[in-house]
């Protein structure tokens, strides 16, 4: 009885830290949903690009410097972080763009749910 207990709490960690990696690996599908909901409303991914839109365009923007897409007037702060963007970073900035770059203009925290961020964050980096 006991051992059967034990033996469950074991399994119930194993699923839980599979469970744990594939959130880390993130789901662009869901990503997408996320995207529309939580970032369209200033950025777009249309391949052409989107010159007056409130922020900028972000295909392509994994592996991109900071403030060099086209056509979108940066903030200084975003044009002088210095920072190339990859998954790691871009979840970082959505925790708190104000604190990691300072005076730039991105006027958004979250999605806070990590299982949401890893998501459009892969979502993201599917785009080429
Ligand atoms: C309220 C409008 C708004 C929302 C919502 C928003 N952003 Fe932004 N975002 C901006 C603006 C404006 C900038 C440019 C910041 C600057 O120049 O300082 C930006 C910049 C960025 C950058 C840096 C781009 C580059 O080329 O350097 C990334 C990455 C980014 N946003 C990701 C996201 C994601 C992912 C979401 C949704 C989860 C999101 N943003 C939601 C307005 C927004």
């Amino acid at each position: 009885m006991i051992r059967n207990i034990l033996l469950g709490a074991v399994a119930l960690g194993l699923m839980s830290s599979a469970s744990y990696a594939a959130a880390a690996a993130g789901d662009p599908a869901a990503g997408q949903q996320i995207f529309q909901a939580r970032c369209a409303a200033c950025h777009t991914v249309t391949p052409d690009g989107n010159p007056g839109f409130t922020g900028p365009n972000l295909r392509g923007v994994v592996g991109r410097k900071s403030g060099t897409g086209a056509g979108f007037p940066y903030s200084d702060a975003m044009k002088g972080a210095g920072i190339t963007w990859d998954q790691e970073k871009i979840k970082a900035y959505l925790a708190g763009p104000p604190a990691m770059v300072p005076g730039g203009k991105m006027a958004f925290v979250g999605p806070t749910d990590p299982d949401d961020v890893n998501n459009v964050v892969a979502y993201l980096a599917s785009l080429k």
